[in-house]
């Protein structure tokens, strides 16, 4: 599973000088009256996995929405290399190389998951077969079930068709809201571990993440948001070691 691994990554974790892919600046989304982004900013380079926690309603969900293009914010910038996108509709904004996973999974139903996985490169005008071959052997379970409606799948097989369809996208960035959310702790463990792999195979990763111990560890950054805001930001180790990290979502020193 490793054979993959490169010595791509910085040698200190935290510190990658890899050109920025993924930038938020001063970003500021309203649903309604509601402000639920209130000046968000965040940066993600080449080859990192960064990690975005906070508790429920924090605006995981809106920071990631904001930037595949399902939000449009009412004051800032998003830009992918550099170029401002804000603005640009989700389906299109895929083209920038921007996979976004989200919350729930959205796994069409009725579908099989072999056109559940075609769908999700109407970009291109065929499918690539290189790109299904590579999701069925991330995700063999898949594989073993091309024919089953996705509707019929269980929670961890719908989250792997989930990944398996932004990665007929292929992304350069990869945006995966709570991938874990409602599985099984060894389903978990291989979400993550296909996580990784899907990184060390080249992909940029913005994880929002409950379970922020395990995304910590697997992240080289991370940003904490509280009510819209980024109340803490660092490398994972740092974040993993912060005492308010700990207490707050760890579980640990609660009093
Ligand atoms: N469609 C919507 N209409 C109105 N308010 C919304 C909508 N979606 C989110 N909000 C509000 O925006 C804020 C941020 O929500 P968001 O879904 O981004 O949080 P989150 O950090 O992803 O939370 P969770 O961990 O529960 O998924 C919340 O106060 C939420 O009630
Ligand atoms: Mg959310």
């Amino acid at each position: 599973m490793s054979g993959t691994t490169q010595s791509r990554k910085a040698p200190e974790r935290g510190e990658s000088t890899s050109p920025v892919v993924l930038e938020l600046r001063d970003l500021h989304v309203f649903y309604g009256a509601i402000e639920a982004l209130k000046g968000i900013n965040l940066t993600v380079r080449r080859g990192e996995v960064v990690a975005l926690l906070g508790a429920n309603g924090a605006g995981k969900s809106t920071t990631l929405r904001t930037a595949s293009g399902m939000i449009a914010p009412r004051e800032g910038q998003v830009l992918l290399h550099g170029e401002r996108v804000d603005g640009i509709k989700s389906h299109d904004l895929v083209r920038f190389g921007i996979g976004h996973v989200p919350e729930g999974r959205g796994v069409f139903p009725r579908m099989t998951v072999r056109e559940n996985l075609q769908m999700g490169a109407y970009r291109f005008k065929s499918v690539d077969k290189d790109d299904l071959d590579r999701v069925f052997t991330l995700f063999p379970r898949l594989g073993e079930r091309k024919s089953q409606l996705g509707g019929t799948l269980s929670g961890g097989e719908q989250q792997m068709l989930a990944i398996g369809r932004a990665l007929m996208g292929k992304p350069e960035v990869l945006l995966l809201d709570e991938p874990s959310m409602g599985l099984a702790p060894l389903i978990v463990q291989q979400i993550f571990e296909i996580i990784k792999e899907i990184n060390e195979q080249g992909t940029t990763v913005l994880l929002v993440e409950q379970n922020a111990s395990q995304a910590l560890r697997m992240a080289d950054r991370g940003y904490v948001l509280e009510t819209g805001s980024v109340a803490m930001e660092g490398g994972a180790a740092e974040l993993l070691s912060d005492p308010r990290v700990r207490a707050a979502y760890l579980g640990e020193g609660a009093a």
